[in-house]
């Protein structure tokens, strides 16, 4: 029998397309989403009916918070394993919405956490983030490099995260693999990203912010290697592990360049400085993943922006 697999914020960018993967593997597959207004939540029943359209899986529509409602899932489904990636994403948001970062990544943790040591949940994977790693200025961030300066409170909830996954892990012996994504992006992906920002943008032939003078640069990381790295985590043997999963750092300027290319349209640059909370550069070292997970990002960026951009134009029908 395939294992039973929870994924919680099944409905999100990453959720939707791990879900679709997981399923075609043969996992039965637990989706707990509660479609909050964080973005369009039409998207997120698009990724449901479209990305995983013909699929069976169980979804059910609730918050992580409500800790009666989240153990009704674990009572229902014997959960073998869990993708904990329901969380309050996005840096930004994170200074003006400071509660909203505490209570679905610090109260909906724990009580993912609580339901797993009293269910006998066989494995977590969970999302952490790159940016742990704060105002490194360090060449390539390496899961060894110390992480206790967060420089925005999405950043702390993330670090708080994999603090509280390690105490679980650590008093009821539940293995546990924390993964530092590092800015996904592809199909389906989230509406207040910079990809989709730009590209929707200069399709429609509007201005766009370009925070930092276009020098900041992101470990750009297309949806399908995020997707294998964590299905590999998932089905490897450690027992307490965190990785990163990034690719190489692309400039905000590089990323605008291949926009055009495919959008066949140029963009109109205001520059700004850089945003609060933000950092110059985020880049992944992935010696660790290499080594132990024999993972590594096979997306170039072109073709990723491409697929992107082609994605967009359909979806919205321009
Ligand atoms: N996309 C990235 O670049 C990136 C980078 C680093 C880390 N991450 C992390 O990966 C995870 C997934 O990110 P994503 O990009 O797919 O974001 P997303 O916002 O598209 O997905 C998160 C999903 O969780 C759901 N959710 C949020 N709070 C919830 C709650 N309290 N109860 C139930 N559901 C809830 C949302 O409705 C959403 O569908 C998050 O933990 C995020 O912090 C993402």
């Amino acid at each position: 029998m395939m294992k039973k697999a929870l994924i919680t914020g099944g409905a999100g960018f990453i959720g939707s397309h791990l879900a679709k993967s997981l399923l075609e593997k043969g996992y039965s597959v637990v989706i707990v989403d509660n479609f909050n207004e964080y973005y369009d939540s039409q998207l997120k029943r698009d990724r449901i009916s479209k990305i995983l359209n013909g699929l069976d899986f169980k979804l059910y529509e609730l918050d992580i918070c409500n800790l009666k409602e989240l153990k009704s899932v674990f009572e229902k489904e014997k959960i073998d394993i869990i993708c904990h990636l329901a969380a309050q994403a996005g840096v930004r948001y994170s200074i003006d919405n400071p509660f909203v970062y505490e209570k679905s990544n610090v109260l909906g943790t724990l009580n993912i956490l609580e339901l797993s040591k009293d269910y006998g949940v066989e494995k977590i994977v969970f999302a952490s983030s790159s940016s742990v790693y704060g105002n490194s200025n360090k060449e390539y961030f390496s899961e060894e490099d110390d992480t206790s300066s967060p420089v925005s409170l999405y950043a702390a909830t993330k670090k708080a995260t994999e603090v509280i996954c390690h105490s679980y892990h650590t008093l009821y012996d539940i293995p546990m693999i924390g993964l530092r994504y590092f800015t996904v992006y592809g199909p389906y992906g989230r509406p207040d990203m910079a990809l989709f920002k730009f590209t929707d943008a200069i399709i429609k032939g509007e201005p766009i912010d370009v925070f930092g003078d276009g020098k900041m640069e992101r470990s750009f990381t297309y949806i399908d290697d995020i997707v294998s790295g964590t299905i590999k985590a998932m089905e490897s043997d450690f027992f307490w592990e965190i990785f990163n999963l990034g690719s190489k750092p692309v400039s905000l300027l590089s990323l605008i360049e291949e926009i055009e290319k495919n959008a066949k349209k140029k963009s109109e640059k205001v520059f700004m400085p850089i945003q609060k909370g933000d950092v110059l550069r985020t880049s992944a070292d992935i010696s660790k993943a290499k080594n132990l997970l024999d993972w590594e990002p096979k997306t170039s960026i072109d073709v990723g922006v491409s697929n992107f951009v082609n994605w967009y134009r359909q979806y919205y029908s321009i």
